[in-house]
């Protein structure tokens, strides 16, 4: 008797566990929400804070391409690094780090500089070309800048940077206002290659710009910056100046 009692307890005692296991409801193992601090995948954390503006696979967004083996040549790890902690100040690239006032800690920082490298850089890519240093503490000068600009740029964005049919305008008030004059250099140098723009070698061919002609264009651009990005007049007046 006390033995059927036994078998029968055992047996209600497995079939209540099993019926929990399966109890509508209950969390299964992948549902249990991921602390956002946790994640250490490349492709969420680059998904979920970068994708918006470099573009789902590193390219073909807003900001600039990160999967361009030219800029993973020209930039060290410590530019990414640099530029994914703190942001960079006049554009709209964020802060990320804890200690900056972002969401992610140092360890996923790693996570994305290190994927970005070991995804799209290829260490051979300029095969012994000699680029233009990624930054540059020369000044540039304006005036011999309008003169690289007619040489290496006007073919595509047209008579004073105005536009052409091949480009943008690269002189409106506004659009200057986005950038700052390094990632007007960055984009001088390593091109948006996703949208037909090319690197420092391709505008003239056969004829690199110089480390001089980098910077005379950027300081010319940097030239015509609005005071009052959005206002027309001062800004129209300073255009009407420029063309000549
Ligand atoms: C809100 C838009 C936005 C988001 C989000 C964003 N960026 Fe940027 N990023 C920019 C802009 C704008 C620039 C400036 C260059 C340009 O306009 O293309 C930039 C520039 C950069 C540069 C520097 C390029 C140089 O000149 O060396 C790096 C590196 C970079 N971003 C990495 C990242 C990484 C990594 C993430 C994600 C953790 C990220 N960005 C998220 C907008 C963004
Ligand atoms: C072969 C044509 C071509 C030449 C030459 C060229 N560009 Fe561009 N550039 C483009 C295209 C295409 C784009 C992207 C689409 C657009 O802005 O119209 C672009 C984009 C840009 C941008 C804006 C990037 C952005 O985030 O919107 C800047 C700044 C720029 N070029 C500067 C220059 C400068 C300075 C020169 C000369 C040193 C130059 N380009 C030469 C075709 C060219």
């Amino acid at each position: 008797m006390k033995f059927h009692v036994l078998i029968f307890a055992a047996v209600g005692l497995s079939a209540l566990l099993c019926g929990c296991a399966n109890a509508p409801g209950r969390p299964a193992a992948g549902d249990t929400p991921i602390v956002p601090s946790e994640i250490t995948d490349f492709n969420v954390l680059y998904g979920q804070n970068c994708a918006g503006c470099h573009g789902n696979d590193g390219k073909g967004g807003a900001a600039i391409a990160l999967a361009d083996p030219v800029y993973l040549a020209i930039a060290d790890d410590t530019v990414v690094r640099h530029a994914t902690v703190d942001g960079i100040s006049g554009t709209s690239m964020p802060a990320f780090a804890q200690s900056t006032g972002g969401m992610l800690t140092d360890k996923q920082i790693d996570v994305i500089v290190q994927g970005i490298r070991e995804r799209w850089a290829q260490p051979d890519v300029l095969r012994g070309a000699n680029p233009p240093p990624y930054s540059s503490s020369q000044p540039g000068d304006a005036s011999r800048g309008l003169v690289a600009y007619a040489e290496f740029c006007s073919s595509c964005h047209g008579a004073g940077g105005r536009g052409g049919e091949k480009a943008s305008s690269i002189v409106d008030g506004s659009f200057l206002a986005l950038l700052n004059d390094q990632e007007l250099r960055t984009i001088v140098i390593v091109g948006r290659p996703e949208l037909g723009a090319l690197d420092w070698r391709g505008n003239v061919p056969g004829k690199p710009m110089s480390p001089q002609d980098v910077s005379d264009v950027v300081a010319w651009l940097a030239s015509l910056r609005a005071k009052f990005p959005g206002q027309p007049y001062p800004n129209s007046a300073k255009l009407t100046g420029a063309v000549q």
